[in-house]
């Protein structure tokens, strides 16, 4: 079956690409108001999308009440925090998505914890086990008060639990046992992993030579 976007309610479209879209991991951002309220609030349109220089990008929905408190800070401060979501926090995750004033912060609604952090007056989720610190490389419009929010990664913070090797900047994944999301109220937690490696090129031919010997 095809679906033409335009020939269909927004929020069919919505369901359609959040459940075919799957497993999304979840950007718990935290923020600074202008007027200095900290904010928190989860999001799975998310990944990171460069390396040198870092970036990530977030995609941040019109709300009910228009521009998400979330977007509306990125664009006045030019900065936000990316924390990950371990299993044991899912809940805590999930309250902070609640439709909350401006006014109220979420840290304090969940009884989280801001932290500072190193080069952006965003605050980090002392909870999360990794953090990462951006300054806004790009804000695009992409809708009526929706935006891509594209961070320059400035830090990462990885608790020295799940540090495996500094040096070669390896991380215990697993360990990690970060949530991803589904469609509507489905969440994935990561059990089933599994390895592969990348063939190289030489590799194949030498593979087809032998076969075909
Ligand atoms: C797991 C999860 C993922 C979400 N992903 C998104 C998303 O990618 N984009 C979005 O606009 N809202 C997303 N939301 C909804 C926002 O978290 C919610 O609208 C929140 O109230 C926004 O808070 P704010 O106004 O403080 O920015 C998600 C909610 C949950 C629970």
């Amino acid at each position: 079956m095809r679906f033409d976007t335009d020939a269909f309610p927004a929020n069919q479209i919505y369901k359609l690409l959040t459940a075919t879209v799957v497993p999304r991991p979840i950007a718990w951002v935290s923020t600074r108001s202008a007027s200095d309220v900290a904010n928190l609030a989860p999001f799975s349109f998310f990944n990171v999308m460069g390396d040198e220089p870092p970036i990530l990008a977030v995609g941040i929905n019109r709300g009910a009440r228009g521009m998400k408190d979330t977007a509306r800070n990125i664009i006045d401060t030019g900065a936000f925090v990316v924390n990950l979501v371990p299993f044991d926090l899912a809940q805590a995750m999930n309250l902070t998505a609640i439709d909350a004033p401006p006014g109220v912060s979420e840290f304090d609604l969940a009884g989280l914890t801001a932290a500072p952090a190193q080069h952006v007056t965003a605050p980090l989720l002392a909870e999360s086990p990794v953090h990462f610190e951006c300054v806004t490389h790009a804000s695009l419009v992409t809708g009526p008060e929706q935006i891509l929010a594209v961070g320059r990664i400035l830090a990462v913070h990885v608790d020295d639990r799940f540090i495996k090797d500094a040096a070669r900047g390896h991380v215990d994944s697993v360990a990690l046992d970060l949530i991803g999301r589904g469609g509507g109220t489905a969440y994935l937690r990561g059990s089933d992993w599994f390895s592969m490696t990348r063939p190289t090129w030489a590799e194949h031919q030498a593979e087809s030579a032998n076969s075909g010997a």
